[in-house]
């Protein structure tokens, strides 16, 4: 059951909670609803990609509740200051070097070394972020492939009985999602949204790159760009022989180096994935296989990461 709540202060605490423990709370930001889970959180942000049923892991916007909380998970350079005072909080999302202090979960940035972070400007959202004291990853509260939410009943059109509560706040005044502006290189626009360039442009005192290309490295997440480890991967393998590192999953690995989830649970799969990627990586002396992973639920999006993994590698 997917508790409806009201925006007032016993909602906000309920709210709190539920986010605390881990749970998913959609709330409204001035551009949609967000489907929030603690950035920090593995198992949460697992959870984020579970409950909208995307089938790869993209990368998701880190909300945070003003200026200093976007520095402790972000560098922050000269254009980035400016843009960030003369737009935030607002419909404004910036992809900057990873802190790596930050100590968000590897499935928010999708392993890369960059994030995208904003400051909403939404009232709910800001006592939201206020009482819950950290990073909230949001992605737009509607199941994968369906249209953004904009209110509170879109919502539970969507997600209920798969989310733990809805903050009700009412209508979206915006409308379109955030703005995205890349400044890990020349600025970039990412994602048009709720701020248009030439506001930005006019900030910056410079055009913005446009169209992104496939091979560009600051484009998301799907390009070869991330990080991939540097031991061949294989896939599909049930028992693999002598000198792998067995990378497995379920009941039927348990002599595996390491275990994805025991029991076979694929949510815990997503939330150890990226960890148990780096850790093989540093261990194996061999290739690493990698168990069968049955290709429903978060499965495709874990089957996606490990195909890139094991895909040929563009000469270095
Ligand atoms: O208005 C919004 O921005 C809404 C509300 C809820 O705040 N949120 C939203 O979040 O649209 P989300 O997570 O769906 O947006 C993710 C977008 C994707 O297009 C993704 O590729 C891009 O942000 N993105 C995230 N991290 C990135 C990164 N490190 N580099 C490039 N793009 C990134
Ligand atoms: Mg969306």
């Amino acid at each position: 059951m997917t508790e409806l709540l009201n925006a007032t202060e016993p909602g906000i605490a309920r709210a709190t909670q539920l986010l605390q423990e881990g749970a998913l709370v959609a709330f409204p930001t001035e551009t949609v609803y967000g489907l929030g889970g603690d950035a920090r959180s593995d198992i949460a942000v697992a959870r984020i990609f579970a409950a909208k049923g995307r089938p790869r892991f993209n990368p998701l916007i880190v909300h945070v509740a003003d200026l200093d909380s976007a520095r402790a998970v972000a560098v922050f350079d000269d254009r980035a200051e400016r843009v960030a005072s003369a737009f935030w909080p607002g419909p404004l999302t910036l992809v900057l070097p990873l802190r790596p202090s930050a100590r968000l979960s590897p499935l928010v940035t999708a392993d890369l070394p960059s994030v995208a972070v904003r400051v909403p400007a939404h009232p709910v959202a800001q006592a939201l972020l206020r009482a819950f004291g950290g990073p909230l990853a949001a992605p737009s509260a509607n199941p994968s492939g369906k249209v953004s939410p904009t209110r509170a009943e879109h919502v539970m059109a969507g997600l209920s009985g798969r989310i733990a509560a809805v903050v009700d706040g009412g209508a979206c005044a915006v409308g379109v999602e955030s703005t995205i502006l890349g400044l890990t290189d020349g600025p970039a626009l990412l994602r048009p949204g709720g701020i248009p360039a030439e506001a930005l442009e006019e900030c910056l005192g410079q055009r913005l790159e446009t169209g992104g290309d496939a091979g560009r490295p600051n484009a998301p997440g799907q390009l070869a760009s991330h990080y991939a480890p540097a031991a061949p991967v294989r896939r599909d393998v049930a028992a693999p022989g002598p000198g792998a590192f067995w990378l497995g999953f379920g009941p039927e690995a348990l002599a595996a180096d390491l275990n994805l989830s025991p029991t076979g649970d694929l949510v815990e799969a997503a939330a150890n994935l990226f960890h148990y990627l780096r850790e093989a990586d540093a261990r194996a002396t061999g290739p690493i296989c990698v168990s069968p992973i049955p290709d429903r639920g978060l499965g495709r999006a874990i089957n996606d990461r490990l195909r890139r993994a094991a895909a040929p590698r563009p000469p270095a």
